[in-house]
Formats: structure tokens, C-alpha cells, sequence
């Protein structure tokens, strides 16, 4: 019976999947990873979490030691923190016993964007697809979540450990949890709507942004945790990438139902979005994200069984934001 660590366990993607995680292997020991106290009784109660470890990802000693103890890690927490990934790393190659560690590590589509500046769609700008072991060698420390992957698929390929990455478009739905998430993805489009005044969107407004929802991440993720488990690592580290989008949706339609959301919950007088130039767009990196296409494709997910069944993003902005307040 593998032990697991989950860090990041009180995040949209880690409090769901520490609780489906432990609902499908009751016996297999986990480990919960979060810095925030208030979490204890759900974490015991709800999940039924073996053992429970405050910390902060800054912490390195600490998650590399918890990491040194378990069988498998999975982060759920930062996929932009290298340091947070060579700490696990580290932890995994120290383990003792016969068998390699394993990291499932949960990136994001981000990588994957053409940098275009004008908020238009692009016939021309490459679709990244997870099939293809050549795509994903070219991930490196420039993209967004580069940095940790880049570490991750070399760790994996100088074989101590075996190493899975799940990289999963911007995440829509609700969380669960002792203090329900937002998630990244939202906090990204609703902290910029607030930052400038208005849901932006970028030139007219059809580049495209690629999309999932929490419910078919965790089950994607949670048939990784099996295949870890159940069949012989073989192959490249690049070959164990997994790409997982539902859709594509366009930022003028995405900006539009979040303008009309987030109006009727009393943020914006405006029931509409508006289109602006990149500049104007937000501040930081946000705008580059705005501005620009995220084509990606998961043939390698898909024969493993990846299908997307939920809602369009559109259909669910106003339910998933219902219970948060701006
Ligand atoms: N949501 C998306 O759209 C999306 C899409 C693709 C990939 N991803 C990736 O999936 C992973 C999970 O995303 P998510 O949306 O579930 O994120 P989230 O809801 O923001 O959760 C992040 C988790 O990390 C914890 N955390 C953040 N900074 C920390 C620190 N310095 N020390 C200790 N804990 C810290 C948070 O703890 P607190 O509860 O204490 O804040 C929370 O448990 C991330 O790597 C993200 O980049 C997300």
C-alpha cells in the first residue's frame, strides 16, 4: 500500500482530490500538506487524512523530509515554484527501500500560449500536443510553469524517481473544502477585472483560451495516481506529459459572461466587458494571457481514457462565483 503526500491540499485541485484520493484507497496512508490550522477538523472528519502536516511551500527541509517519507508525492499546490519542486524532488531521492518515488506534479496550460498581442485567433500558431515527445522536450524555464516542469521531466529522466506531470488548462467549477478556493484560474480573471475597473478583453476578442473543469481534472489525475501504482514506468519523462483541456472558449465570450456575473454580484456597474489594447489589459504577466491563444491537444491523454463532460465555462461562471464575495 503506497503512502501518499498531498501538498497543496486546501487549494480547488487539492481538497477535492485528498478527499476522492482517500474515498478510493481507504487503506493507503496519506498525508495532508497545508499551512492553515482552520483546515485540521475537515482534513480529519471529511477526508479521513492519516496525518496532517502544516508548513509553508517556502519550507524546503520540512517538505523535503515529509517527501523522503512517502511512496508517492503529489503536488497540487504550485506548479510556477521550482524551488517548491527540487525540495520534493530531493525528499523523493533520499527515500529508503528498493522502489524509486514517484511525483504527480499538476502544471497548467499557461506554457502553452502563442504570445500574440492582438486578442485574435490563429489558424497558424502551434497546437501543443502531448503526443508528441517533441512538443513536450521543448518545455523549458520561459514558460510560465517551465521552470518546474523542466526540473520535474529531468528528474524523470535521469530515473531516481518516476515522474508524472498533468497539465491542465485553466480550471472552471466549484471547490470544495474547509475554505472553498477559488482556484488560480479564477482568481487570475476576477483580481484583473477588479485591478483595471472592467472585464477586459484584448482586440476583438477571438484568440482562444483553453478550459476544464475541476471534475474532470481530479478524475484524470486520480487515473494517473492507478496507472503510477499499477504499470511499470517505461520511457521517456516526456512521454508520462498529460495535456487536459474540455474546451476552447473565446475571451470576448468568456469576458462577457464574467462581466454579466460579476455585475449582478455588484463588482461593476457594467453589465458588459470591454475591449482594450494589450496595455490595458491588466497588469504583469495577465495580459499576455489575454492577448493570446492557448492551443493544445491531448491525444496522449485521451488514450488513456480523458474525456471532458461538463458544461461549457460560459454556463457555469455564475454558479461557480455564487458563493465568494469581491
Ligand atoms: N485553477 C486553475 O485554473 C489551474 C489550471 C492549471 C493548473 N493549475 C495548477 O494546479 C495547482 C492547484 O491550483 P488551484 O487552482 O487548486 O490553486 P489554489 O486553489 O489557489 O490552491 C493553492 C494551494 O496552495 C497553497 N499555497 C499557496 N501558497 C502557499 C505557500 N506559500 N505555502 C503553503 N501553501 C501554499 C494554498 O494554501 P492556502 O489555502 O493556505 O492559501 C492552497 O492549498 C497549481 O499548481 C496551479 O498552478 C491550476
Amino acid at each position: 500500500m503506497p503512502s501518499v503526500l498531498l501538498v497543496g491540499a486546501t487549494g480547488m485541485v487539492g481538497a477535492s482530490l485528498s478527499r476522492q484520493l482517500k474515498e478510493i484507497y481507504p487503506a493507503w496512508p496519506l498525508t495532508v500538506y497545508f499551512r492553515n490550522p482552520v483546515a485540521d477538523d475537515w482534513f480529519r472528519n471529511v477526508v479521513h487524512a492519516d496525518r496532517i502536516e502544516h508548513g509553508t511551500f517556502e519550507e524546503a527541509p520540512k517538505v523535503s523530509a515529509l517527501a523522503a517519507e512517502h511512496d508517492i508525492v503529489i503536488n497540487a499546490g504550485s506548479s510556477f515554484d521550482p524551488t517548491l519542486s527540487k525540495a520534493i524532488i530531493e525528499g523523493l531521492k533520499q527515500r529508503k527501500g528498493s522502489k524509486k518515488g514517484t511525483l504527480i506534479h499538476v502544471s497548467g496550460g499557461g506554457n502553452f500560449i502563442d504570445h500574440r498581442t492582438d486578442g485574435k485567433f490563429s489558424t497558424t500558431s502551434k497546437v501543443w500536443n502531448d503526443a508528441n515527445e517533441d512538443d513536450i522536450k521543448q518545455v523549458n524555464s520561459s514558460m510560465l510553469n517551465g521552470a518546474a516542469d523542466r526540473l520535474i521531466l529531468d528528474a524523470g529522466n535521469e530515473g531516481s524517481i518516476n515522474t508524472f506531470i498533468v497539465c491542465q488548462a485553466l480550471t472552471y467549477g466549484t471547490a470544495e473544502g474547509p475554505l472553498p478556493s477559488l482556484g488560480i484560474g479564477y482568481k487570475i480573471l476576477t483580481g484583473n477585472a477588479q485591478s483595471v475597473g472592467f472585464v477586459p478583453y484584448v482586440g476583438e476578442g477571438s484568440a482562444v483560451l483553453s478550459v476544464i473543469h475541476i471534475n474532470d481534472a481530479i478524475n484524470f489525475i486520480l487515473k494517473i495516481v492507478d496507472v503510477a501504482v499499477t504499470q511499470e514506468v517505461t520511457g521517456s519523462a516526456e512521454s508520462r506529459y498529460y495535456i487536459i483541456y474540455g474546451e476552447r472558449v473565446s475571451w470576448k465570450d468568456l469576458a462577457t459572461a464574467l462581466a454579466k456575473t460579476l455585475h449582478k454580484k455588484g463588482v461593476f456597474s457594467s453589465p458588459e466587458p470591454r475591449s482594450v489594447p494589450l496595455e490595458q489589459a491588466g497588469q504583469g504577466e495577465i495580459p499576455k494571457l489575454l492577448g493570446s491563444n492557448m492551443l493544445v491537444q491531448g491525444d496522449r491523454a485521451e488514450a488513456l481514457g480523458f474525456k471532458a463532460t461538463a458544461k461549457p465555462m460560459v454556463e457555469h461562471i455564475t454558479e461557480d462565483l455564487e458563493s465568494y464575495t469581491f
